[in-house]
Protein backbone atom coordinates (compact mmCIF):
# COMPACT_ATOMS: atom_id res chain seq x y z
CA UNK A 1 0.00 0.00 0.00
CA UNK A 2 1.11 3.34 -1.20
CA UNK A 3 1.54 6.23 1.96
CA UNK A 4 1.40 9.53 0.42
CA UNK A 5 0.87 12.74 2.73
CA UNK A 6 1.13 16.58 2.38
CA UNK A 7 3.07 18.45 4.88
CA UNK A 8 3.32 22.33 5.33
CA UNK A 9 6.96 22.19 5.85
CA UNK A 10 9.67 22.61 3.06
CA UNK A 11 11.61 20.05 1.20
CA UNK A 12 14.58 20.83 2.97
CA UNK A 13 13.36 20.01 6.20
CA UNK A 14 11.62 16.34 5.48
CA UNK A 15 13.11 13.30 7.19
CA UNK A 16 16.04 11.59 5.75
CA UNK A 17 14.81 8.69 4.39
CA UNK A 18 13.12 10.63 1.39
CA UNK A 19 15.27 11.34 -1.41
CA UNK A 20 14.53 14.87 -2.15
CA UNK A 21 12.92 15.25 -5.82
CA UNK A 22 13.54 18.98 -7.78
CA UNK A 23 12.66 19.79 -10.75
CA UNK A 24 14.65 22.13 -13.05
CA UNK A 25 13.93 23.83 -16.46
CA UNK A 26 16.24 21.80 -17.78
CA UNK A 27 15.36 19.47 -21.03
CA UNK A 28 12.75 16.62 -19.66
CA UNK A 29 15.27 13.66 -20.97
CA UNK A 30 18.06 15.22 -17.94
CA UNK A 31 18.40 13.68 -14.44
CA UNK A 32 21.26 13.63 -11.51
CA UNK A 33 21.71 12.17 -8.11
CA UNK A 34 22.98 14.75 -5.66
CA UNK A 35 24.37 12.84 -2.48
CA UNK A 36 24.48 16.01 0.19
CA UNK A 37 26.88 16.21 2.94
CA UNK A 38 23.97 15.74 5.23
CA UNK A 39 23.61 12.38 4.03
CA UNK A 40 20.31 12.59 2.59
CA UNK A 41 20.08 12.41 -1.37
CA UNK A 42 18.66 14.97 -3.90
CA UNK A 43 17.18 13.48 -7.30
CA UNK A 44 17.08 16.33 -9.82
CA UNK A 45 15.07 16.03 -12.85
CA UNK A 46 14.21 18.78 -15.80
CA UNK A 47 10.78 19.41 -16.91
CA UNK A 48 11.72 21.88 -19.49
CA UNK A 49 10.36 25.79 -19.65
CA UNK A 50 7.98 25.94 -16.97
CA UNK A 51 6.10 28.92 -18.41
CA UNK A 52 5.28 26.01 -20.89
CA UNK A 53 4.07 23.35 -18.60
CA UNK A 54 -0.32 23.28 -19.27
CA UNK A 55 -2.55 20.90 -17.93
CA UNK A 56 -1.83 17.72 -20.04
CA UNK A 57 1.90 18.14 -19.74
CA UNK A 58 1.93 18.94 -15.85
CA UNK A 59 0.37 15.60 -15.17
CA UNK A 60 2.34 13.38 -17.33
CA UNK A 61 5.24 15.67 -15.72
CA UNK A 62 3.78 14.01 -11.78
CA UNK A 63 3.75 10.82 -13.17
CA UNK A 64 6.85 10.58 -14.85
CA UNK A 65 8.65 11.46 -11.54
CA UNK A 66 7.49 7.69 -10.40
CA UNK A 67 8.28 6.15 -12.59
CA UNK A 68 11.84 7.47 -12.28
CA UNK A 69 11.06 6.23 -8.90
CA UNK A 70 10.49 2.87 -9.82
CA UNK A 71 13.14 2.71 -12.08
CA UNK A 72 15.65 3.64 -10.26
CA UNK A 73 14.04 1.51 -7.16
CA UNK A 74 13.56 4.29 -4.92
CA UNK A 75 11.26 3.89 -1.92
CA UNK A 76 10.75 6.84 -0.50
CA UNK A 77 10.95 10.46 -1.88
CA UNK A 78 9.28 14.22 -1.15
CA UNK A 79 8.78 16.91 -3.25
CA UNK A 80 7.82 20.28 -3.45
CA UNK A 81 5.51 22.03 -6.18
CA UNK A 82 4.29 25.88 -6.30
CA UNK A 83 1.76 26.58 -8.52
CA UNK A 84 2.85 30.25 -8.73
CA UNK A 85 6.18 28.66 -10.62
CA UNK A 86 3.65 27.75 -13.52
CA UNK A 87 1.90 30.68 -15.19
CA UNK A 88 -0.34 28.47 -17.52
CA UNK A 89 -2.01 26.33 -14.69
CA UNK A 90 -2.66 29.58 -13.05
CA UNK A 91 -5.99 29.91 -13.71
CA UNK A 92 -7.17 26.48 -12.54
CA UNK A 93 -6.44 27.40 -8.75
CA UNK A 94 -4.56 25.60 -5.48
CA UNK A 95 -7.07 23.38 -5.01
CA UNK A 96 -7.12 21.52 -9.07
CA UNK A 97 -3.17 22.04 -8.47
CA UNK A 98 -2.43 19.87 -5.04
CA UNK A 99 -5.71 17.47 -6.49
CA UNK A 100 -3.91 17.31 -9.30
CA UNK A 101 -0.60 16.37 -7.82
CA UNK A 102 -1.93 13.61 -5.70
CA UNK A 103 -3.93 11.80 -8.38
CA UNK A 104 -1.47 11.04 -10.46
CA UNK A 105 1.42 9.91 -8.02
CA UNK A 106 -1.65 7.32 -6.61
CA UNK A 107 -2.44 6.43 -10.34
CA UNK A 108 1.18 6.04 -11.59
CA UNK A 109 2.19 4.19 -8.67
CA UNK A 110 -0.48 1.62 -8.76
CA UNK A 111 0.49 -1.75 -10.04
CA UNK A 112 -1.50 -4.89 -10.69
CA UNK A 113 0.25 -7.58 -9.10
CA UNK A 114 -2.20 -10.14 -7.73
CA UNK A 115 -1.22 -12.40 -10.28
CA UNK A 116 2.46 -12.20 -9.52
CA UNK A 117 3.61 -15.48 -7.79
CA UNK A 118 6.84 -13.27 -6.20
CA UNK A 119 6.47 -10.30 -4.80
CA UNK A 120 9.45 -6.94 -6.29
CA UNK A 121 11.97 -6.75 -3.45
CA UNK A 122 11.87 -2.47 -3.79
CA UNK A 123 8.46 -1.09 -4.14
CA UNK A 124 7.38 2.81 -3.97
CA UNK A 125 6.06 2.80 -0.70
CA UNK A 126 5.76 6.50 0.26
CA UNK A 127 5.42 10.09 -1.12
CA UNK A 128 5.71 13.26 1.11
CA UNK A 129 4.36 16.69 -0.74
CA UNK A 130 5.94 19.35 0.76
CA UNK A 131 4.94 23.03 1.31
CA UNK A 132 1.31 22.36 1.13
CA UNK A 133 -0.14 25.19 3.33
CA UNK A 134 -3.04 26.64 2.70
CA UNK A 135 -6.51 24.87 3.58
CA UNK A 136 -7.34 24.62 -0.14
CA UNK A 137 -3.98 23.16 -0.95
CA UNK A 138 -4.52 20.58 1.91
CA UNK A 139 -8.24 19.91 1.14
CA UNK A 140 -7.08 19.86 -3.11
CA UNK A 141 -4.84 17.26 -2.01
CA UNK A 142 -6.95 14.83 0.17
CA UNK A 143 -9.70 14.94 -2.85
CA UNK A 144 -6.80 14.02 -5.47
CA UNK A 145 -6.29 11.03 -3.19
CA UNK A 146 -9.50 9.79 -2.59
CA UNK A 147 -10.44 9.98 -6.80
CA UNK A 148 -7.22 8.04 -7.82
CA UNK A 149 -7.94 6.01 -5.19
CA UNK A 150 -11.31 4.69 -6.06
CA UNK A 151 -9.89 4.74 -9.83
CA UNK A 152 -7.14 2.10 -8.64
CA UNK A 153 -9.24 -0.02 -7.64
CA UNK A 154 -11.98 0.55 -10.59
CA UNK A 155 -8.36 -1.05 -12.73
CA UNK A 156 -8.41 -3.81 -10.13
CA UNK A 157 -11.70 -4.50 -10.70
CA UNK A 158 -10.93 -4.51 -14.51
CA UNK A 159 -8.16 -5.76 -14.60
CA UNK A 160 -9.21 -9.24 -13.13
CA UNK A 161 -9.53 -11.89 -15.47
CA UNK A 162 -12.72 -13.42 -17.24
CA UNK A 163 -12.21 -16.51 -15.03
CA UNK A 164 -12.53 -14.74 -11.39
CA UNK A 165 -15.09 -11.64 -12.49
CA UNK A 166 -18.40 -13.15 -13.59
CA UNK A 167 -21.35 -11.22 -13.40
CA UNK A 168 -22.01 -12.37 -9.94
CA UNK A 169 -18.71 -11.43 -8.66
CA UNK A 170 -18.65 -7.71 -10.11
CA UNK A 171 -21.53 -7.68 -7.56
CA UNK A 172 -19.80 -8.60 -4.84
CA UNK A 173 -17.11 -5.93 -5.70
CA UNK A 174 -19.43 -3.34 -5.70
CA UNK A 175 -20.79 -4.32 -2.68
CA UNK A 176 -17.16 -4.18 -1.91
CA UNK A 177 -16.43 -0.73 -3.17
CA UNK A 178 -19.23 1.17 -1.43
CA UNK A 179 -18.01 -0.03 2.06
CA UNK A 180 -17.50 3.26 4.33
CA UNK A 181 -19.70 5.30 2.61
CA UNK A 182 -23.13 5.98 2.44
CA UNK A 183 -24.38 4.26 -1.04
CA UNK A 184 -26.35 1.09 -0.94
CA UNK A 185 -26.18 -1.32 -3.42
CA UNK A 186 -28.65 -4.09 -4.97
CA UNK A 187 -27.87 -6.80 -7.20
CA UNK A 188 -30.44 -8.57 -9.60
CA UNK A 189 -30.50 -12.10 -10.49
CA UNK A 190 -31.98 -13.29 -13.44
CA UNK A 191 -35.71 -14.08 -12.13
CA UNK A 192 -35.75 -10.36 -11.25
CA UNK A 193 -34.65 -9.50 -14.65
CA UNK A 194 -36.81 -11.70 -16.38
CA UNK A 195 -40.01 -10.13 -14.52
CA UNK A 196 -38.54 -6.64 -15.23
CA UNK A 197 -38.67 -7.84 -19.01
CA UNK A 198 -34.88 -6.67 -19.68
CA UNK A 199 -35.06 -9.27 -22.23
CA UNK A 200 -31.63 -7.73 -24.30
CA UNK A 201 -29.87 -8.02 -21.15
CA UNK A 202 -31.06 -11.21 -20.68
CA UNK A 203 -30.17 -12.43 -24.39
CA UNK A 204 -26.49 -11.19 -24.09
CA UNK A 205 -26.11 -13.18 -20.76
CA UNK A 206 -27.76 -16.64 -22.21
CA UNK A 207 -24.89 -18.71 -23.80
CA UNK A 208 -22.86 -18.93 -20.38
CA UNK A 209 -23.81 -20.94 -16.70
CA UNK A 210 -22.95 -17.58 -14.91
CA UNK A 211 -25.82 -15.52 -14.02
CA UNK A 212 -26.28 -12.16 -15.69
CA UNK A 213 -27.00 -9.70 -13.09
CA UNK A 214 -28.14 -5.99 -12.40
CA UNK A 215 -26.35 -3.95 -10.19
CA UNK A 216 -28.50 -0.36 -8.76
CA UNK A 217 -26.08 1.23 -6.22
CA UNK A 218 -28.34 4.35 -4.80
CA UNK A 219 -26.58 7.43 -3.31
CA UNK A 220 -29.22 9.89 -1.70
CA UNK A 221 -26.59 12.52 -0.91
CA UNK A 222 -29.24 15.63 -1.02
CA UNK A 223 -32.02 13.13 0.74
CA UNK A 224 -34.18 10.52 -0.55
CA UNK A 225 -37.62 12.88 0.00
CA UNK A 226 -35.94 16.10 -1.05
CA UNK A 227 -37.38 16.42 -4.79
CA UNK A 228 -33.68 16.86 -5.96
CA UNK A 229 -33.64 14.57 -9.57
CA UNK A 230 -31.03 12.38 -9.31
CA UNK A 231 -27.92 12.07 -11.73
CA UNK A 232 -28.03 8.53 -13.38
CA UNK A 233 -24.44 6.84 -14.36
CA UNK A 234 -25.17 3.64 -16.50
CA UNK A 235 -21.63 1.65 -17.05
CA UNK A 236 -21.74 -1.54 -19.41
CA UNK A 237 -20.73 -4.63 -17.32
CA UNK A 238 -19.65 -7.51 -19.90
CA UNK A 239 -17.20 -9.68 -17.82
CA UNK A 240 -15.81 -11.38 -20.79
CA UNK A 241 -16.58 -10.39 -24.13
CA UNK A 242 -16.25 -13.55 -26.67
CA UNK A 243 -18.29 -11.57 -28.82
CA UNK A 244 -20.50 -14.65 -28.78
CA UNK A 245 -20.98 -16.92 -32.02
CA UNK A 246 -20.22 -14.24 -34.44
CA UNK A 247 -17.06 -15.23 -32.58
CA UNK A 248 -14.09 -12.27 -32.22
CA UNK A 249 -10.73 -13.17 -34.28
CA UNK A 250 -7.20 -14.17 -32.10
CA UNK A 251 -5.46 -10.68 -31.31
CA UNK A 252 -8.62 -8.96 -30.68
CA UNK A 253 -10.34 -11.03 -27.60
CA UNK A 254 -7.70 -11.89 -25.11
CA UNK A 255 -8.37 -8.08 -23.32
CA UNK A 256 -11.73 -8.58 -23.44
CA UNK A 257 -12.21 -9.34 -19.52
CA UNK A 258 -12.05 -5.37 -19.51
CA UNK A 259 -15.21 -5.11 -21.28
CA UNK A 260 -16.79 -4.25 -17.76
CA UNK A 261 -14.41 -0.79 -17.13
CA UNK A 262 -17.64 0.69 -18.03
CA UNK A 263 -19.48 -0.61 -14.85
CA UNK A 264 -16.58 -0.26 -12.87
CA UNK A 265 -15.78 3.36 -13.26
CA UNK A 266 -19.28 4.35 -12.85
CA UNK A 267 -19.16 2.72 -9.89
CA UNK A 268 -15.99 3.87 -8.90
CA UNK A 269 -17.02 7.63 -9.73
CA UNK A 270 -20.11 6.76 -7.42
CA UNK A 271 -18.13 5.83 -4.58
CA UNK A 272 -15.90 8.67 -4.67
CA UNK A 273 -18.75 11.40 -4.77
CA UNK A 274 -20.16 9.57 -1.82
CA UNK A 275 -16.60 9.53 -0.40
CA UNK A 276 -16.16 13.28 -0.91
CA UNK A 277 -19.66 14.35 0.67
CA UNK A 278 -21.17 15.66 -2.72
CA UNK A 279 -24.60 17.00 -1.76
CA UNK A 280 -26.59 15.15 -4.43
CA UNK A 281 -28.43 12.19 -5.36
CA UNK A 282 -26.88 9.57 -7.96
CA UNK A 283 -27.82 6.39 -9.30
CA UNK A 284 -25.17 3.79 -10.83
CA UNK A 285 -26.92 0.88 -12.98
CA UNK A 286 -24.56 -1.70 -14.35
CA UNK A 287 -26.27 -3.89 -16.64
CA UNK A 288 -23.71 -7.23 -16.34
CA UNK A 289 -23.07 -10.52 -18.37
CA UNK A 290 -20.49 -12.73 -19.99
CA UNK A 291 -21.32 -12.76 -23.83
CA UNK A 292 -20.36 -16.42 -24.05
CA UNK A 293 -20.66 -19.27 -27.09
CA UNK A 294 -22.53 -22.21 -26.31
CA UNK A 295 -25.60 -24.29 -27.87
CA UNK A 296 -27.52 -21.64 -25.56
CA UNK A 297 -26.25 -18.11 -26.72
CA UNK A 298 -28.16 -15.61 -28.67
CA UNK A 299 -27.86 -16.77 -32.26
CA UNK A 300 -27.54 -13.92 -35.58
CA UNK A 301 -31.11 -12.91 -36.36
CA UNK A 302 -32.43 -13.72 -33.47
CA UNK A 303 -35.30 -11.13 -32.17
CA UNK A 304 -35.74 -10.11 -28.59
CA UNK A 305 -38.29 -7.57 -27.01
CA UNK A 306 -36.54 -4.88 -25.01
CA UNK A 307 -37.71 -4.01 -21.70
CA UNK A 308 -39.01 -0.92 -23.58
CA UNK A 309 -41.31 -2.95 -25.73
CA UNK A 310 -39.02 -2.22 -28.75
CA UNK A 311 -37.99 -5.39 -30.52
CA UNK A 312 -34.25 -5.92 -31.42
CA UNK A 313 -32.93 -7.84 -34.71
CA UNK A 314 -29.84 -9.26 -33.34
CA UNK A 315 -27.54 -9.15 -36.41
CA UNK A 316 -24.20 -9.48 -34.93
CA UNK A 317 -23.82 -11.09 -31.72
CA UNK A 318 -20.38 -9.20 -31.03
CA UNK A 319 -22.54 -5.84 -30.79
CA UNK A 320 -23.93 -6.94 -27.14
CA UNK A 321 -22.54 -4.02 -25.12
CA UNK A 322 -25.56 -1.70 -26.90
CA UNK A 323 -28.39 -4.19 -25.70
CA UNK A 324 -27.28 -4.39 -22.16
CA UNK A 325 -27.05 -0.70 -21.81
CA UNK A 326 -30.76 -0.52 -23.93
CA UNK A 327 -32.03 -2.18 -20.94
CA UNK A 328 -30.54 -0.13 -18.37
CA UNK A 329 -31.26 3.32 -19.91
CA UNK A 330 -35.01 2.23 -19.94
CA UNK A 331 -34.69 0.89 -15.85
CA UNK A 332 -32.92 4.45 -15.76
CA UNK A 333 -36.31 6.58 -16.41
CA UNK A 334 -38.19 5.64 -13.23
CA UNK A 335 -35.55 8.03 -11.54
CA UNK A 336 -36.54 10.75 -13.45
CA UNK A 337 -33.04 11.66 -14.23
CA UNK A 338 -31.79 15.58 -14.12
CA UNK A 339 -29.26 13.82 -16.55
CA UNK A 340 -28.05 10.53 -17.89
CA UNK A 341 -24.46 9.25 -18.73
CA UNK A 342 -23.60 5.86 -19.79
CA UNK A 343 -20.16 4.71 -20.16
CA UNK A 344 -19.53 1.91 -22.16
CA UNK A 345 -16.35 -0.09 -24.30
CA UNK A 346 -18.57 -0.01 -26.98
CA UNK A 347 -16.85 0.00 -29.98
CA UNK A 348 -13.69 -0.96 -31.72
CA UNK A 349 -14.39 1.80 -34.65
CA UNK A 350 -13.92 4.68 -31.73
CA UNK A 351 -10.30 3.72 -31.66
CA UNK A 352 -10.43 3.83 -35.70
CA UNK A 353 -11.87 7.56 -35.27
CA UNK A 354 -9.99 8.74 -32.06
CA UNK A 355 -6.73 6.66 -31.43
CA UNK A 356 -5.85 5.66 -27.87
CA UNK A 357 -6.09 9.38 -26.61
CA UNK A 358 -9.39 10.39 -25.95
CA UNK A 359 -12.86 8.84 -25.31
CA UNK A 360 -15.86 9.12 -27.82
CA UNK A 361 -18.33 11.46 -26.12
CA UNK A 362 -22.12 11.59 -28.16
CA UNK A 363 -25.25 13.82 -26.88
CA UNK A 364 -27.50 15.87 -28.55
CA UNK A 365 -27.54 18.36 -25.68
CA UNK A 366 -24.68 21.12 -26.97
CA UNK A 367 -24.30 22.28 -23.27
CA UNK A 368 -23.38 18.77 -22.31
CA UNK A 369 -21.16 18.04 -24.36
CA UNK A 370 -19.24 20.98 -23.79
CA UNK A 371 -19.00 20.82 -19.71
CA UNK A 372 -18.05 17.27 -20.26
CA UNK A 373 -15.02 18.39 -22.50
CA UNK A 374 -14.23 21.39 -20.20
CA UNK A 375 -14.07 18.78 -17.71
CA UNK A 376 -12.13 16.38 -19.60
CA UNK A 377 -9.74 18.88 -20.44
CA UNK A 378 -9.46 19.74 -16.74
CA UNK A 379 -9.51 16.06 -14.83
CA UNK A 380 -7.23 14.48 -17.56
CA UNK A 381 -10.15 12.08 -19.18
CA UNK A 382 -9.97 13.63 -22.54
CA UNK A 383 -13.58 13.27 -24.71
CA UNK A 384 -13.80 14.03 -28.05
CA UNK A 385 -17.39 14.55 -29.92
CA UNK A 386 -19.12 12.28 -32.47
CA UNK A 387 -22.10 13.36 -33.76
CA UNK A 388 -25.69 11.71 -33.22
CA UNK A 389 -27.55 12.90 -36.39
CA UNK A 390 -30.97 11.87 -37.09
CA UNK A 391 -29.24 10.46 -40.68
CA UNK A 392 -27.34 7.48 -39.03
CA UNK A 393 -31.23 6.26 -37.49
CA UNK A 394 -32.02 4.49 -41.21
CA UNK A 395 -28.88 2.40 -41.08
CA UNK A 396 -30.57 0.21 -38.07
CA UNK A 397 -34.09 0.25 -39.81
CA UNK A 398 -34.33 -3.46 -39.90
CA UNK A 399 -36.52 -5.37 -41.96
CA UNK A 400 -37.42 -8.14 -38.98
CA UNK A 401 -38.34 -5.82 -36.12
CA UNK A 402 -38.09 -2.62 -35.17
CA UNK A 403 -34.55 -1.51 -34.71
CA UNK A 404 -31.34 -3.94 -35.46
CA UNK A 405 -28.45 -3.79 -33.65
CA UNK A 406 -26.00 -2.84 -36.08
CA UNK A 407 -26.21 -1.48 -39.72
CA UNK A 408 -28.40 -3.74 -41.61
CA UNK A 409 -25.92 -3.59 -44.54
CA UNK A 410 -23.17 -4.97 -42.18
CA UNK A 411 -21.22 -1.61 -43.47
CA UNK A 412 -18.78 -0.64 -40.73
CA UNK A 413 -18.32 2.69 -41.48
CA UNK A 414 -19.35 4.94 -38.88
CA UNK A 415 -19.53 1.85 -36.30
CA UNK A 416 -18.86 4.21 -33.03
CA UNK A 417 -22.08 6.65 -34.17
CA UNK A 418 -24.10 3.67 -35.07
CA UNK A 419 -23.64 2.19 -31.31
CA UNK A 420 -24.47 5.93 -29.95
CA UNK A 421 -27.88 5.80 -32.26
CA UNK A 422 -28.49 2.20 -31.40
CA UNK A 423 -28.71 3.37 -27.46
CA UNK A 424 -30.29 7.30 -28.42
CA UNK A 425 -33.39 4.57 -28.86
CA UNK A 426 -33.63 3.84 -25.47
CA UNK A 427 -32.29 6.41 -23.30
CA UNK A 428 -35.29 8.43 -21.85
CA UNK A 429 -37.15 10.86 -24.12
CA UNK A 430 -36.28 14.64 -22.70
CA UNK A 431 -33.55 14.38 -20.32
CA UNK A 432 -29.94 15.65 -20.94
CA UNK A 433 -27.83 11.87 -21.95
CA UNK A 434 -24.49 11.63 -23.15
CA UNK A 435 -22.78 8.33 -24.19
CA UNK A 436 -19.08 7.97 -23.82
CA UNK A 437 -17.36 5.10 -25.66
CA UNK A 438 -14.25 4.40 -23.73
CA UNK A 439 -12.89 1.85 -25.99
CA UNK A 440 -10.04 3.84 -27.04
CA UNK A 441 -8.99 4.18 -22.95
CA UNK A 442 -9.56 0.86 -22.13
CA UNK A 443 -6.51 -0.17 -21.90
CA UNK A 444 -3.35 2.12 -21.28
CA UNK A 445 -0.32 3.41 -23.69
CA UNK A 446 3.90 3.68 -22.51
CA UNK A 447 2.70 7.67 -23.05
CA UNK A 448 0.25 7.34 -20.39
CA UNK A 449 3.04 6.61 -17.96
CA UNK A 450 0.53 3.99 -15.99
CA UNK A 451 0.86 0.17 -15.72
CA UNK A 452 0.14 -1.52 -18.26
CA UNK A 453 -3.86 -2.52 -18.40
CA UNK A 454 -7.03 -0.63 -16.75
CA UNK A 455 -6.57 3.13 -16.93
CA UNK A 456 -9.24 3.53 -14.88
CA UNK A 457 -10.90 6.31 -17.15
CA UNK A 458 -12.81 8.29 -16.91
CA UNK A 459 -13.93 8.37 -13.14
CA UNK A 460 -11.64 11.60 -12.65
CA UNK A 461 -14.27 13.43 -15.29
CA UNK A 462 -17.14 11.81 -13.94
CA UNK A 463 -16.41 12.85 -10.33
CA UNK A 464 -15.78 16.34 -11.64
CA UNK A 465 -19.34 16.24 -13.27
CA UNK A 466 -21.40 14.95 -10.20
CA UNK A 467 -19.55 17.43 -8.19
CA UNK A 468 -20.13 20.60 -10.29
CA UNK A 469 -23.31 19.37 -12.81
N1 LIG B 1 -16.31 -4.74 -26.46
C1 LIG B 1 -16.32 -4.55 -27.85
C2 LIG B 1 -15.67 -3.25 -28.31
C3 LIG B 1 -14.20 -3.07 -28.03
C4 LIG B 1 -13.25 -3.38 -28.97
C5 LIG B 1 -13.78 -2.51 -26.82
C6 LIG B 1 -11.91 -3.18 -28.71
C7 LIG B 1 -12.44 -2.30 -26.58
C8 LIG B 1 -11.51 -2.63 -27.52
C9 LIG B 1 -17.76 -4.53 -28.37
O1 LIG B 1 -18.66 -5.33 -27.70
C10 LIG B 1 -17.73 -5.02 -29.78
O2 LIG B 1 -17.39 -6.13 -29.98
N2 LIG B 1 -18.09 -4.15 -30.71
C11 LIG B 1 -18.12 -4.50 -32.10
C12 LIG B 1 -19.31 -3.85 -32.72
C13 LIG B 1 -19.59 -4.31 -34.12
C14 LIG B 1 -20.00 -5.77 -34.14
C15 LIG B 1 -20.70 -3.46 -34.71
C16 LIG B 1 -16.82 -4.02 -32.74
O3 LIG B 1 -16.29 -2.99 -32.32
O4 LIG B 1 -16.33 -4.69 -33.63
MN1 LIG C 1 -18.72 -7.30 -28.45
ZN1 LIG D 1 -18.21 -5.78 -25.76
Amino acid sequence: MLKISATGKALAESPKKYTRFVITEEPASSHRFIENADGTTTYKTGAGKWDKVDARSFRTLVRSLVQAAKGHEIEAFALELHLADFPLLASYGESWFMSTISENLTLATYEFTLYKSKAKKKLLRDILLCGVKSTEGKAGFERGTVVADYMNRARDIANTPGCDLSPTKLGEAAKDLMKGTKVSVKVLGEKEIARLKMNALLAVGQGTRSETKFIIAEYWGAGKTSKVKPIVLVGKGITYDTGGLNVKPSGFMHDMHMDMSGGSAVLAALAAAAKLGVKKNIIALVPTAENAISDTAMRAGDIVTAMNGTTVEILHTDAEGRMVLADALTYSERYSPRAIIDVATLTGAALVALGQHASAVMTKDSELESTLRTLGEESGDLVWPLPLWDEYKQHLKSHRADISNIATNFSRFGGSIEGGTFLAHFAPKDVPWAHLDIAPRMDSIPSDKLAKGSTGEPVRLLVKFLEQY
